[in-house]
């Protein structure tokens, strides 16, 4: 009773930002992203008769604490679904740089542990079926069981049996790159979770961003499939500026930014300036992320490691949905 999955992490173009349900994990928005190649999360995960509680090894390490209730939650999800309640499991997990990549792993960590632990007790699930328990566990998970361009259709039932994530387009669709730019120094975090309760529930801009939504997600899905970079870039950065423009008039106001995180920005407008097209996205921290094209790669990098405060800069390619390994 034993399977181990890989699963990457995801980008959103076009943000998750609120839940109207927070139990089950249903959004109050649909969202796009793109799946990565240079991050990931292997999780393998072993039900044993003779354990009496779960256990959770990050990379190496023994996790208790907040993180190892949130997996222990989520294989509770998995028991329930197969009948088998008493079963308890040893889940090991290595995570390849997402921390320090300045993203967050619980995309590809809830991906790769839902995939794992459906395998190892038997539960047959379709990829659909897949990407809704997943979201149980981390909402922009659900997007990490498939590769390319995925979204995450937000449903409208309140049980939460249409809301799951579907591809767009596979990774080998277009070759978009993208460069997480990691800043030096880290600030009080507000974590996504917390960030968007609190907007969802003070900010009186919320309603102009739900509005905004159907509009982004048309044209976004336009450019994927006209492969109109300029578009695509032009919607995921404005949608990303509108998601950050919430928590301004969130109370008490919040902004997930730093100074260097403007810095990154006005590089990144002064290089389309300067023809070379590259585009900004920025999710609940201060690190930023660059749409770009292959033929521009070693400009763009060069551009980003030169700006002060820039820690370093990772490259990613379009990746692939969840393996077993
Ligand atoms: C800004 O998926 O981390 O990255 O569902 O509470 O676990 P929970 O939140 P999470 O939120 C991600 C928010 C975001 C935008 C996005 O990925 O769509």
């Amino acid at each position: 009773m034993k399977a181990t999955a890989k699963a990457h992490t995801n980008i959103a173009l076009i943000k998750y930002w609120g839940k109207r349900d927070e139990s089950i994990i249903l959004p109050t928005n649909s969202s796009l992203s793109l799946t990565l190649d240079g991050f990931y999360t292997t999780t393998t995960v072993a039900f044993q008769e003779d354990l009496s509680k779960d256990s959770f090894i990050l990379n190496d390490q023994s996790v208790e604490g907040e993180a190892y209730q949130r997996v222990t939650n989520f294989l509770d999800k998995i028991r329930n679904l197969s009948g088998k309640t008493n079963l308890y499991a040893e889940v090991s997990s290595i995570n390849e740089v997402p921390t320090a990549a300045g993203f967050a792993s619980s995309a590809s960590g809830f991906a790769a542990l839902a995939s794992a632990g459906t395998r190892a007790i038997g539960v047959d699930l379709s990829d659909e079926e897949l990407s809704r328990l997943t979201r149980q566990g981390s909402g922009s998970a659900c997007r990490s069981i498939y590769g390319g361009f995925v979204e995450w259709e937000m449903g409208s039932r309140t049980d939460g049996k249409d809301s799951q994530a579907v591809q767009i387009k596979p990774e080998t669709h277009w070759d978009v790159r993208v460069a997480a730019v990691v800043l030096s120094s880290t600030m009080k975090k507000i974590s996504s979770r917390a960030g968007m309760k609190r907007t969802v529930e003070t900010s009186p801009f919320y309603t102009g961003w739900l509005d905004s939504i159907p509009n982004d997600m048309k044209e976004i899905k336009s450019a994927i499939r006209d492969k109109d970079f300029e578009k695509l870039g032009t919607v995921a950065e404005s949608n990303c500026l509108k998601m950050h423009a919430t928590t301004l008039g969130a109370n008490p106001p919040f902004t997930y930014w730093h100074d260097t995180t403007l810095r990154v920005m006005h590089t990144v407008q002064e290089m389309r300036a300067n023809g070379i097209p590259a585009y900004f996205t920025i999710d609940a921290g201060p690190n930023v992320k660059v749409l770009y094209l292959p033929e521009n790669e070693d400009r763009v990098k060069e551009k980003l490691q030169e700006i002060p405060g820039v820690d370093r800069v990772t490259l990613s390619k379009p990746g692939p949905g969840v393996t077993y390994l």
